[in-house]
């Protein structure tokens, strides 16, 4: 069996592009492998948050997991923060983090671009990531395209400390979907589709009513022309809308071509937003459950413990290979 973990920061509302680059990911792999699906909160404060609405957005995300087909019973769920190791490990790792390989980061580079204040959390994230991934021995990663580097990071950092301290971590490979990895912007398709744009016209977020999904499609940018074609090159924006009906509906590219085929864009985005309604619905409506039932601080509770059994282990073999001397 296969160790599998990911997480999700708990920053703004979840969209479709986290739900199809890697939550629907979380759901297929687990009941194959162990898996281990966490609330990034620590790794969300590395930008400014306001207390009461991080409280709230974390137990948003712990339940849209549960939501969206997370069974607690084969994974476990949990908070970074309820497991005090990550941020132990995420010490640890830091010192052995290059600056230069640091601010490489593409995501580091996008967060502090134009900024004069850059907090010191935003540059050491991706060591703090990697400590996430090797705590728990994963062999795979879901996530979308843009967390690529950050676990390229996160494999060198394991060899590295393999190389210098002996065989104690396990390297990691990144389990990235072939379509759907990279959901771009309704309003712009050369940027990824994020929670953090503050058009909320550019994204589509999962606990979006009915209503604000239709209108957010029918404004969706289109290319010039008339044709439902797949061709990213030249016709970005209909292609992205073309891989998100796809992902909704399990139709192929060429299936969804021929179906619009001389009917211009406005017929293929009408379907295209029921399509998307009817693929959020039931998540939204076992949503609804969850949060009223009170039900996910026993979940967390559970996949804590789980968790850090596993995490425990890890680091007292990563602290005994570093020459710690043993608490007694
Ligand atoms: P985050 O919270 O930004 O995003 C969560 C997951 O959603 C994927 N994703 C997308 N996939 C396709 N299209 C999009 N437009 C899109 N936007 C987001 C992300 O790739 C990610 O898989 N650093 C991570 C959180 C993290 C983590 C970890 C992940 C912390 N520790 C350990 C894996 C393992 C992040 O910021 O994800």
């Amino acid at each position: 069996k296969q160790r599998v973990l990911s997480g999700i920061q708990p920053s703004g509302k979840l969209t479709l592009g986290n739900y199809i680059g890697a939550m629907r990911n979380f759901v297929a792999l687990q009941h194959e492998h162990e898996c281990f699906f966490m609330v990034v909160d620590l790794h969300a404060i590395t930008v400014p948050q306001e207390p009461a609405a991080l409280r709230e957005q974390s137990e948003a995300v712990a339940a849209l997991f549960v939501a969206a087909g997370i069974d607690p019973s084969q994974a476990s769920i949990f908070m970074q923060s309820h497991v005090t190791q990550h941020a132990e490990l995420g010490w640890l790792l830091t010192t052995l983090s290059y600056m230069g390989e640091l601010e490489r980061m593409t995501q580091f580079k996008d967060k502090s671009a134009g900024k004069d204040a850059i907090g010191a959390g935003l540059f050491v994230y991706p060591s703090l990531m990697a400590a996430d991934i090797l705590l728990y021995d994963a062999n795979l990663v879901p996530v979308g395209d843009d967390q690529k580097q950050h676990l390229e990071l996160t494999r060198d950092l394991a060899g590295r400390f393999n190389h210098r301290f002996g065989e104690t971590l396990t390297i990691p490979e990144p389990y990235i979907p072939k379509v759907g990895a990279r959901i771009m912007s309704l309003d712009d398709a050369s940027k990824k589709m994020s929670k953090s744009n503050p058009n909320v016209g550019s994204y589509i977020a999962l606990l979006d009513s009915p209503d604000d999904i239709r209108k957010k499609i029918s404004r969706a940018k289109t290319d010039l022309g008339r044709e439902v074609e797949y061709d990213p090159q030249n016709k970005p924006e209909i292609s992205n809308l073309m891989s998100i009906f796809a992902q909704c509906t399990g139709q192929s590219l060429e299936d969804i071509r021929q179906a619009y085929e001389g009917q211009g864009y406005g017929a293929f985005k009408k379907d295209l937003a029921e399509a998307v309604v009817a693929a959020l619905e039931p998540i939204q409506s076992k949503y609804a459950d969850i949060r009223s039932s009170g039900a996910i601080h026993d979940i967390l509770k559970d996949g804590a413990v789980r968790a850090r059994e596993v995490a425990e282990a890890t680091l007292s073999r990563v602290k005994d290979a570093m020459g710690f001397l043993p608490a007694r």
